[in-house]
């Protein structure tokens, strides 16, 4: 069974794309794929009931992007790839990535290809980027690799380890974004105000730094600290809503340590991170409809 995890950046999101680092985590929630042997090329994405056939001129992105990856094999012969997706989609958890990471898994498991999860990461970018145009890579390295680590673009992984688990509590506000859009917003800022933007960036960096040492200390007030300047820097870039905010803030007040909105922005997922494993149930149900805990190890 080929799989492909969620992932959370934790801080460092859209920086991340203009060469800043960022920290993220791979989540158990994912994506399941198999691929069996079959007349035609098919892949079908449940609880979706999508059924599409690979075109790379294709109008469906998913028929480009299924198109790209199978062109990346030299042989093999006609497969049917069926996925369940367990993460919503334009939501800020890496699911597009968790896709491409589990359906190109699958199709190594069905003609004996071996990888390293790294190459596995690295194979999946011609997925992403179907989707995203430039990405920056932190998704589907963290779909295929998961643990806690800092990312940089071009760079090896860093994986970070601390002896206290993160106990983050994922919020959904049920407002769908498109990633590419959010970061074309971000990249107009740039060009328009660039010192702006830069200052922005170079706080955020800052921000990433102090937060690997906090997560390495198992310090998780400061890490929750930090996380709340993260999404203060993110709505300055106009990347927040009223719902998310509130959402967040809602967190704050329930005792939650940090919280900040994750990924893209403009709609999607927030998170916060609880003290403790009980304090991640009760603050599930303060961010209501569709809010999980994820339990992170370093
Ligand atoms: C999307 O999950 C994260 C962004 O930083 C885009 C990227 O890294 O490619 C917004």
């Amino acid at each position: 069974m080929g799989f492909g995890r969620g992932k959370v950046i934790l801080l460092g999101e859209h920086a991340v794309v203009h060469g800043y680092p960022a920290i993220a985590v791979g989540i158990e929630r994912g994506v399941h794929a198999e691929a069996q042997p079959a007349k035609h090329d098919r892949l079908r994405l449940s609880p979706w009931g999508l059924e599409l056939e690979p075109a790379s001129d294709g109008t469906e992105p998913l028929e480009r992007a299924f198109a790209a990856v199978l062109e990346s094999y030299e042989e093999r012969p006609p497969l049917e790839v069926s996925a369940t997706v367990e993460l919503p989609a334009g939501a800020g958890l890496g699911c597009s990535a968790a896709i491409g990471v589990a359906v190109l898994d699958a199709i190594d498991e069905a003609i004996g290809r071996r990888r390293t999860r790294a190459e596995l990461a690295e194979a999946a970018l011609v997925w992403e980027r179907v989707f995203h145009g430039n990405p920056s890579g932190v998704d589907n390295t963290m779909s295929a690799v998961g643990g806690v680590a800092l990312f940089r673009r071009g760079e090896p992984l860093v994986p970070l380890r601390s002896n206290k688990p993160l106990h983050l509590v994922i919020g959904y506000s049920g407002e769908s974004s498109s990633t590419k859009e959010m970061v074309a917003s971000v990249r107009r800022q740039l060009e328009e105000d660039r010192a702006r933007v830069t200052q922005t960036f170079d706080g955020i960096e800052t921000l990433v730094r102090n937060a690997k040492l906090a997560i390495e200390a198992g310090d998780h007030v400061a890490l929750g600290q930090l996380l709340d300047l993260n999404h203060t820097l993110l709505s300055s870039m106009m990347l927040c809503t009223t719902k998310l905010d509130a959402m967040c803030q809602a967190a704050r007040e329930a005792g939650a340590l940090g919280a900040k909105i994750t990924g893209a922005g403009g709609g999607g997922c927030m998170f916060a991170l609880a003290a403790k494993r009980e304090e991640a149930a009760r603050l599930k149900d303060v961010l209501g409809e569709g809010a999980f805990v994820a339990e992170v190890s370093a």
